[in-house]
């Protein structure tokens, strides 16, 4: 049974992106805060696998957040579940590294698919919900990337600050509504997507010394990245009520590497 006396006690929350590195550790920390979890992820067996692990109550759900009948099918099964859904948190991406001049149309559609368009309809159609029930709060998944540009990650540091930008739009849109927005700006996050960079980078050889691990560490004023659990607090504060009079933020989480 679920943790009664949790901060999230009583909630329904959705995960996007729930079977990846941060969105995995989000939704631990919500089950053990008395949330019901959905983790829902293009990749369906690897979201039941999580599920099953987390041991709360949790159920994985397959989601391509590219697909509008496959956003309307999981708030659909989420609904028939769980009765309603009180927390989204918009974790699903994708990284890419592209300079300039090596930018296909192909790479700019497969990041803004995911990063952009998906993160959009997925919070229209789980927002309608949180609009006419009066209550909510989503959480996005930014980045430290979203930021300050980047000469390499052209794409992705631009779908990123896309995402502060939707965050705040939303925020503002569904305010009269009772339903708040707030974002995370993570800094390196040590997960598979983290591996993926980590081989972007040595392919393109564009790191002096080809180890990302340490000379990202040595540019973070903390002198470390980042693991998943680093970032479960505060997606946890933006979920609960403690965070009521909190929406349109976008939380730096990277070690102190932005300051606003
Ligand atoms: N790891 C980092 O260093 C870092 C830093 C800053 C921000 N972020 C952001 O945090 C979020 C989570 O990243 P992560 O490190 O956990 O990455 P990850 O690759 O471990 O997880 C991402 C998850 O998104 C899922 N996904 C991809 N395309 C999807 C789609 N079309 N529909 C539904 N799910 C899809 C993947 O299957 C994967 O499980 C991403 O938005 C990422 O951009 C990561």
């Amino acid at each position: 049974m679920g943790n009664d006396m949790g901060a999230l006690a009583g909630k329904v929350a959705v995960i996007t992106g729930g079977a990846g590195g941060i969105g995995q550790a989000i939704a631990g920390r919500y089950a053990a805060e008395g949330a019901v979890v959905c983790l829902a992820d293009v990749s369906g067996a690897d979201a039941q696998q999580a599920a099953a692990d987390l041991g709360g109550e949790a159920f994985g759900v397959e989601l391509d957040v590219t697909k509008e009948d496959s956003i309307a099918a999981m708030v659909d099964l989420v609904i028939e579940r769980a009765g309603k859904i009180d927390v989204l948190v918009n974790s699903a991406g994708l990284y890419g590294l592209q300079p300039w001049l090596k930018i296909t149309a192909a790479d700019f559609d497969r990041i803004f698919a995911v990063n952009v368009k998906g993160l959009l309809f997925v919070t229209q159609a789980v927002g309608v919900g949180m609009v006419a029930r009066g209550s909510g709060s989503i959480i996005n998944i930014a980045s430290s990337s979203g930021r300050r540009g980047n000469p390499s990650s052209v794409v992705y540091s631009a779908s990123k600050m896309a995402v502060i930008s939707l965050t705040q739009s939303a925020a503002l849109g569904f305010a009269p509504h009772g339903v708040r927005v707030n974002a995370l700006a993570p800094g390196g996050v040590v997960t598979p997507m983290w591996d993926r960079v980590k081989q972007l980078y040595s392919d393109a050889a564009t790191v002096p010394g080809g180890d990302i691990d340490t000379s990202m560490a040595k540019s973070v004023p903390l002198g470390r990245l980042s693991v998943p659990d680093d970032h479960v607090a505060a997606a946890v504060f933006f979920a609960s009520d403690a965070s009521a009079y909190v929406t349109g933020q976008t939380l730096n989480i990277d070690g102190g590497l932005a300051l606003n």
